[in-house]
């Protein structure tokens, strides 16, 4: 279940996009005590950020592992197991039920959440098709969120857009987190369906991950602090 009553503050997750530790480090540096919750993938991880992950747990920071498992159940459970001794908040999976079955049961007893990933937010229909699937990205999302939630997944993650759609589906008591968000004026970049942060709040989301917003912005912590405040106004 996810916790009541996050504070605004904590419910920017800034994407570590980052080619290393030393230019991950010093953005952490920068922001100091206005980000309480960071994301690494697969540059930051891959190019030796994972003992990042225990360095920002211990000081008081939380994070947010997007590795996106995807393997046999023995595989994804023995992974999470591994994953839950690092000291993060959140992993991501790929909703299939196999996997998010695996995770699930292998996260018992530590304090790390599962959150599935539906469909990449990259796909549509014709790349779904062209995949070998039968359902389009809107029913597939749904059949997967559903299952998620009967396998007791903790969160999904899913564009703003689909945030209201998804609440109706499984309800409130998953963590809803959304990347996709730009402030008003911003580049888009590569992301398509995307939302002001007000207005992903509005719309239901309870976490929003913001990148390059924040990465390429020239006063980082100023971008990410507009960001806060634009958040706890939505939440009045
Ligand atoms: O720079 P930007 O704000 O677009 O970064 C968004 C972050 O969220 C990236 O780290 C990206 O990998 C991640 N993400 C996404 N769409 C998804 C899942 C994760 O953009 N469906």
């Amino acid at each position: 279940m996810k916790p009541a009553n996050i504070v605004p503050r904590d419910r920017l997750i800034v994407a570590l996009d980052l080619p290393g530790v030393e230019a991950a480090e010093a953005m952490i540096g920068r922001l100091g005590d206005s980000v309480t919750f960071y994301k690494i993938g697969y540059q930051l991880a891959y190019a030796g950020g994972l003992p990042l992950v225990r360095q920002l747990a211990d000081s008081g920071k939380k994070v947010f592992i997007d590795l996106k498992l995807h393997d046999i159940g023995n595989t994804v459970a023995r992974g999470v197991e591994s994953v839950a001794k690092l000291g993060a908040t959140f992993l991501t999976v790929h909703a299939y039920p196999q996997t998010m079955k695996a995770a699930v049961e292998a996260r018992a007893g530590s304090d790390l959440k599962i959150l599935a990933v539906t469909v990449l937010t990259s796909y549509d229909d014709g790349d779904l098709h062209a995949a070998g699937y039968r359902l389009g990205v809107s029913d597939l999302v749904e059949a997967r969120a559903q299952q998620a939630q009967v396998l007791g997944v903790d969160g999904l993650v899913c564009s703003p857009e689909e945030a209201a759609s998804l609440h109706k589906i499984v309800g409130h008591q998953m963590s809803l987190v959304t990347p996709g968000v730009r402030p008003a004026g911003a580049a888009t970049g590569d992301q398509k369906r995307i939302m002001t942060p007000g207005r992903a709040i509005a719309a239901g989301a309870d976490y929003l991950v913001v990148g390059r917003p924040i990465t390429e912005a020239a006063d980082q912590k100023a971008a990410a602090e507009a960001i806060q405040v634009e958040i706890a106004r939505a939440l009045g």
